[in-house]
């Protein structure tokens, strides 16, 4: 399978960060093809709302979003990880998701889907919060849902883990890194 992993996270060692090496550690990297894309590092512009894609379902916009609709194009999975700042996805990942209007475009106006390929297509949001609230988490979620919807991802499952806040909180978290791994064999095992 080709998997994509957004990982939107700026903080280096962060808990996005330690939660994603379980991510890889459940994946077989020999059997299955994994893109891991830290969205911090990449050239993308915000989406200009041009319109450009209306009539195409092509961004008009050339920058690193170029490489991520390809990998979301041939992705089978895709794995959408954030903090969350400010009861929401972060900035990085929320910028990427904008830029995938012109997937809307192509698949609300066009009518046209993105091929499911042989394994279907799914997904999984991993979120991550300081608060104790889980408002943050609820909010990260529906940007999250809108964004696999638009990309012809039907089904995901969502982990969203509150009170974790310094980096490697996570590590201290009774059931975090068994539940990601858990949640990733399900993702790549369920067909
Ligand atoms: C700018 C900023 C805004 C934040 N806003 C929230 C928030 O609204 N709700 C929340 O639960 N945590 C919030 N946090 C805390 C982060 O979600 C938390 O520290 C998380 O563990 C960071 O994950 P990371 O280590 O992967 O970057 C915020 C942190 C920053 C830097």
């Amino acid at each position: 399978m080709n998997i994509t992993v957004f990982n939107g996270s700026p903080r280096i060692n962060g808990n996005t960060d330690i939660i994603l090496q379980e991510v890889l550690k459940a994946l077989d990297e020999k059997i299955h093809t994994v893109n891991v894309f830290r969205l911090n590092n990449m050239n993308i512009k915000p989406c200009q709302d041009c319109g450009g894609c209306d009539d195409t379902g092509q961004c008009v916009i050339e920058d690193d979003m170029d490489i991520i609709y390809k990998a979301i194009r041939e992705a089978d999975r895709v794995v959408l990880a954030s903090p969350i700042f400010f009861s929401a996805l972060s900035a990085q990942t929320k910028i990427m998701i904008d830029r995938c209007q012109s997937l809307w475009c192509e698949k609300y106006l066009l009518k046209k889907q993105i091929p499911p390929g042989r394994f279907g297509r799914k997904g999984l949001i991993l979120l991550v919060g300081g608060m104790k609230k889980d408002t943050g988490i609820k909010c990260g979620e529906e940007s999250g849902r809108a964004f696999f919807r638009s990309i012809g991802i039907p089904t995901h499952e969502t982990l969203g883990f509150t009170g974790v806040d310094k980096k490697g909180a996570i590590l201290e978290h009774p059931t975090a890194l068994r539940d990601v791994y858990d949640a990733t064999r399900r993702l790549i095992n369920d067909e």
